[in-house]
């Protein structure tokens, strides 16, 4: 890309008989507003010799607005191609993108000062939602949602430059990227720039009454004193399962399943180590497919855990009604396992929990704010329990009305980490999860007045539970137990 003098350029004779009057014109008239406003995004696209080729109608309104020079890019083409390209050219645009469309109704909005408040009987407003409203119709609400979404992200990453904003969309529209894709890596590329790549850098993100999340690499948890915590329960990532962003620092996306076990352990006996010695803990992972072929890597983690002296005491199988069926040359696994290793066989066990549940052959999935009594929760002394699968489709559009966009898919249903705390821990303990995700385990621990202290590296993930965890607290009234505070335990 160059910056040339306007001088220098020459539109193609072929481009008035395709555009036409430009003066007349309403989307040319808008491109000069926004050029106005923002200079000229997009560079255009010339020979050699300077010939445009493609931004013809950006040339004409930079003229007439008495811009001195403009961004170029310059093609390869013969002289004699020009005619063609350019015809070519022009009925690509003729097809507006996602991102032209939502450009367009930011650029009505602006020049009709469309905002809330402003009386709806004025002219230019009736005019202004006029419109933007047939704009909006060219494509769904959803598609503009990503896109709100992804400029608000962008405008995160460049401090409110706005027009760098528009050239990041830009460029990953001419790269014919979906608006989903585009959702996407703006989502990754915010993620990644709030990461410490340097381990040794603790972020402690959320300090509350009841909990603590630190952005941090779980592999290193040296700032979580030794004997510290009463339960760990976690649910790790799965081997070659999900992209949580945040590259090379995430489990799970190991070459190997060997690398992914040895990482994994590395956690897992980090949080032995801040475990007291009558501590539980409770690791949720199901094994991971490759080539068809089952890896075995709970038995790997197992075997690899015990060899580090933990104990294996008891496995509990998570049925799940619900699940989705997926047409393939094997039955759907409905279930997955909960390990409960311990330090020593001097590990705290209770059941006297179990006579407070009032059987009403029904199972409540956790809504905020209801008793924190077990009413009609689910039993699984048989080593079986049942659940649905996790459904956050109600926390997902709470969490939308407030700004956030739940995207993170892999939490657990409530009731699974609540068999470690409700077993294994009691009023004023503290339970850690190294792989904090949107804090499910957080979210049952404080609904069980224990502490909670959650790890994770992405930042946006801790952000939600953050907004998840207090939604819970807002109902309720803090921790009567005082004996211990996590200020001091942590
Ligand atoms: C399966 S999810 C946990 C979901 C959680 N149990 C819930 O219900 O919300 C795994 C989490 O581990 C985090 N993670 C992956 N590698 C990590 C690392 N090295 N250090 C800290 N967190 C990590 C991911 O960002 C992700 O949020």
């Amino acid at each position: 890309m160059k910056k040339v003098s306007i001088g220098l350029l020459r539109p193609n004779p072929i481009s008035f008989s395709l555009y036409g009057d430009l003066n007349q014109d309403e989307n040319f008239l808008s491109l000069k507003t926004s050029i106005q406003l923002e200079g000229v995004l997009e560079p255009l696209v010339v020979t050699k010799d300077y010939y445009i080729i493609s931004g013809v109608r950006r040339f004409y309104a930079a003229k007439q607005l008495g811009l001195q020079e403009i961004d170029v890019i310059f093609s390869l083409i013969s002289q004699d191609q020009v005619d063609e390209y350019v015809v070519i050219s022009h009925q690509q645009q003729r097809v507006k993108s996602s991102v032209q469309i939502f450009r367009e109704i930011e650029i009505i909005r602006k020049k009709y000062d469309l905002k809330q408040g402003r009386n709806q009987k004025n002219p230019l407003v009736i005019q202004g939602n006029k419109e933007r409203d047939e704009l909006i119709k060219l494509r769904s609400t959803g598609t503009f949602n990503r896109l709100k979404d992804s400029k608000k992200m962008l405008s995160d990453l460049y401090k409110g430059d706005e027009a760098q904003v528009w050239k990041e969309l830009y460029k990953m529209d001419n790269q014919r990227k979906s608006v989903l894709s585009i959702q996407k890596e703006v989502r990754k590329r915010l993620t990644q720039s709030k990461l410490t790549k340097d381990t040794t850098i603790v972020k402690e993100l959320v300090t509350e009454n009841l909990y603590k999340i630190f952005q941090a690499n779980a592999m290193k948890l040296f700032f979580l004193e030794d004997g510290l915590v009463d339960l760990v329960f976690t649910s790790p990532p799965y081997y070659c399962l999900r992209d949580y962003e945040t590259g090379e620092i995430q489990l799970g996306n190991e070459k190997t399943v060997e690398e992914f076990i040895e990482n994994l352990v590395k956690v897992l006996i980090e949080c032995a180590r801040v475990m007291k010695n009558s501590a539980s803990m409770f690791i949720n992972i199901m094994d991971s497919y490759k080539d068809g072929v089952l890896l075995n890597v709970p038995g790997k983690l197992k075997q690899a855990l015990m060899d580090k002296g933990l104990m294996l005491v008891s496995e509990i199988v998570w049925v799940k009604e619900n699940p989705l069926y997926i047409k393939g040359k094997r039955p759907q696994p409905c279930y997955e396992v909960i390990y409960h290793f311990v330090k020593t066989l001097d590990y705290k066990y209770y059941t006297d929990w179990m006579s407070d549940v009032e059987f009403e052959g029904q199972v409540t999935y956790g809504d905020f704010g209801k008793s924190r009594q077990l009413k009609n929760f689910f039993d699984y002394r048989n080593q079986v329990a049942n659940t649905n699968v996790a459904n956050n489709v109600k926390l997902a559009n709470l969490m939308k009305k407030m700004g956030y966009d739940m995207d993170h898919s892999a939490t657990m249903p409530f009731e699974i980490p609540n068999i470690g705390i409700l077993s294994t821990t009691q009023v004023g303990d503290t339970v850690l999860d190294p792989f904090n995700g949107l804090g499910t385990t957080g979210l049952a621990a404080i609904s069980q007045d224990r502490y909670y202290i959650g790890v994770d590296n992405n930042p946006r993930y801790i952000e939600q539970s953050k907004v998840r965890l207090n939604l819970f607290e807002e109902g309720h009234t803090k921790l009567q137990t005082e004996s211990q505070t996590i200020n001091q335990a942590a």
